[in-house]
């Protein structure tokens, strides 16, 4: 099977489109993720884009629309940050396993990156085409050809004004310092740190400026949140939250569910993340179902919108353990405890305590 550019080991989901991300084992060992690690969520095949002809059109609601060649991007001041992307159907696989969810990936818990993007702001983009009054979105589209219900169309997405003109949007062009993958966008994509990862549109080609949300499927109807009552039966999809910011969550790297470990000290570890521009403040685990909490420590590694690496040490004795992690954020939001609480029929924004089973001898 081509990997693409992923290294040997990384976990192929779907072949076409391409979707995949690092085993566990590996999701976590550095702060930011190796290029060839970085999980990928593809709805359509990768655009070829010949970066001589590629345009980036900035229009809509604006008094200078703009069509910029990729050397008019050194127009910009650079920015670089640090930001994990997370997609809203991470940990889906836990919610599946409650009641079926079909037609959507089975992610496991390895839909969750972190990257060092270097670009320029989409604020100052956007400065420089100068919005007008009626620009209260920003919708992004991209180049990649995607099919649903018949019907063939670019993914897209959109952003309320305030967060397209925020100084973390960036306009990346640079994945830890290399040009940005085939995979991951080349030759631009928006980063939209704190938000779900499908705001985050690969293979930009224009930027709208508009009175209302982006009315593309993967806005207008996918990527919203339902009751655990409604089914695609019965689903009036108006009626959805859309999925802006990210939930406080967390993610076991080491052990993995179901491993036989060794009583006494063992070393727990893996990642956590929050929405917004919030940070992760704890991490705690508990092996008595949340009666009593041990709290993790924190690994070096600290940028405002990337995700938090923690290890613990938990005592456990012999015979079936189960372990539970949650985190919690800057706006003293933390987990809920069970799936049944957060299922819902298109398998979004699990962020349900992470619970392991272990097999102590
Ligand atoms: N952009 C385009 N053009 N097409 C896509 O299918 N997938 C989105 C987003 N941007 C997507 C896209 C989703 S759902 C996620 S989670 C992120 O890209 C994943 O980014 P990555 O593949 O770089 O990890």
């Amino acid at each position: 099977m081509d990997l693409l550019g992923k290294r040997p080991g990384f976990l192929i989901r779907q072949d076409r489109p391409f979707n995949g991300g690092p085993l566990l084992a590996d999701l976590g060992r550095s702060f930011v993720t190796p290029n060839d690690l970085f999980f990928v969520r593809n709805h359509g095949d990768v655009p070829v884009v010949d970066p001589e002809t590629f345009r980036l059109e900035v229009k809509g609601e604006v008094d200078c629309p703009l069509s910029l060649s990729l050397d008019d991007f050194t127009r910009f001041p650079r920015r670089e940050l640090v930001a994990t992307i997370q997609c809203a159907g991470n940990r889906r696989s836990e919610l599946v396993d409650l009641k079926p969810i079909p037609n959507e990936l089975p992610w496991g818990s390895e839909a969750v990156s972190n990257a060092r993007w270097g670009g320029v702001a989409l604020a100052d983009v956007l400065a420089a085409a100068r919005p007008g009054p009626g620009a209260l979105h920003a919708s992004f589209c991209g180049l990649d050809d995607v099919e649903r219900h018949g019907k063939r169309f670019h993914f897209g997405g959109s952003v309320p004004i305030a967060k397209a003109m925020s100084p973390e949007l960036l306009l990346a062009t640079e994945m830890n310092g290399e040009p940005l993958p085939p995979l991951h966008g080349f030759p631009v994509r928006v980063v939209v740190p704190g938000w779900i990862g499908a705001r985050s549109v690969k293979w930009l080609h224009k930027v709208k400026l508009q009175a209302e949300p982006s009315d593309n499927y993967f806005q207008a109807v996918a990527y919203r949140l339902f009751p655990a009552a409604v089914s695609a039966e019965n689903v009036v999809w108006e009626e959805g939250m859309r999925l802006g910011e990210q939930a406080v969550n967390v993610v076991v790297t080491t052990p993995l569910e179901g491993q036989v470990v060794s009583f006494g000290e063992v070393r727990f570890a893996g990642v956590a993340f929050a929405g917004g521009g919030r940070r992760v403040e704890r991490v705690e685990l508990s092996q008595n179902d949340g009666t009593s909490w041990v709290q993790a420590s924190f690994l070096p590694g600290d940028a405002n919108w990337a995700w938090r690496r923690w290890q613990a040490e938990l005592n456990l004795e012999t015979g079936a353990r189960e372990v539970a992690v949650r985190a919690w954020d800057s706006a003293a939001q933390t987990m809920p405890p069970a799936v049944d609480q957060v299922w819902n029929f298109k398998g979004y924004m699990n962020n349900a305590w992470f619970r392991l089973r272990l097999d102590v001898r």
